[in-house]
């Protein structure tokens, strides 16, 4: 097998941040799946500080959607994977900010190698208390994203990346 055919190259590389989405209900299965693999993300002293909050209700999508410019983006989205940090989990917040990042990249590479489209959304950490507030959720939770998902509307996002010359500051 070349490089270029494994399946988790081809995933890295494919995927692209999706913010318009059809009218499409997406599967529960899926998600749990795409859930699982993000949860099979590495986090330090395997803590796991990660939690998930699940909003498919199209009032509280409006609520969350208020919150962010990136409001067109949660609306049109089938759900909003509502991305958390356990501060009772938590045992070095930079490791655990670290562990969640590896997690949300788990589960945006696992939604679209479902052909399911989703972006990641920090614009509204900004308002991270009101949206613990909106969704009750208690106070030792921290806001770490909001992932958008659903079916993409087109494919055709493009992206670009540094040439790898650049960004290797060391050598030797
Ligand atoms: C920490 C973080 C925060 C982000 N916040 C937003 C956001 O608020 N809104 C948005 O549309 N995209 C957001 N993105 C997605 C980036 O814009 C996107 O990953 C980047 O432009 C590269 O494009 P690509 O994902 O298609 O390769 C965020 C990504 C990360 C990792």
């Amino acid at each position: 097998m070349t490089m270029s055919d494994s399946p988790v190259m081809k995933a890295i590389y494919e995927r692209r941040s999706v913010r318009q989405f059809l009218d499409a209900p997406v599967s529960r299965e899926c998600v749990m799946e795409g859930l699982k693999a993000a949860c099979w993300a590495p986090s330090g002293l395997n803590n796991q500080p990660w939690r998930f909050a699940l909003i498919w209700d199209a009032e509280y999508k409006e609520a969350l959607a208020g919150l962010t410019r990136y409001s067109s983006t949660l609306k049109s989205a089938a759900l909003l994977v509502v991305v958390l940090l356990d501060t009772e989990a938590s045992y070095d917040r930079t490791k655990d900010c670290q562990a969640i990042g590896a997690c949300l990249q788990n589960l945006l590479l696992s939604l679209h190698s479902m052909d399911l489209g989703a972006v990641w959304i920090g614009e509204i950490l900004k308002n991270g208390p009101r949206v613990l507030e909106i969704l009750k959720l208690p106070e030792r939770m921290e806001l770490m994203a909001v992932v958008a998902v659903g079916h993409p509307a087109h494919r055709n996002q493009k992206s670009h990346r540094r040439p790898i010359e650049e960004l290797i500051v060391l050598e030797k």
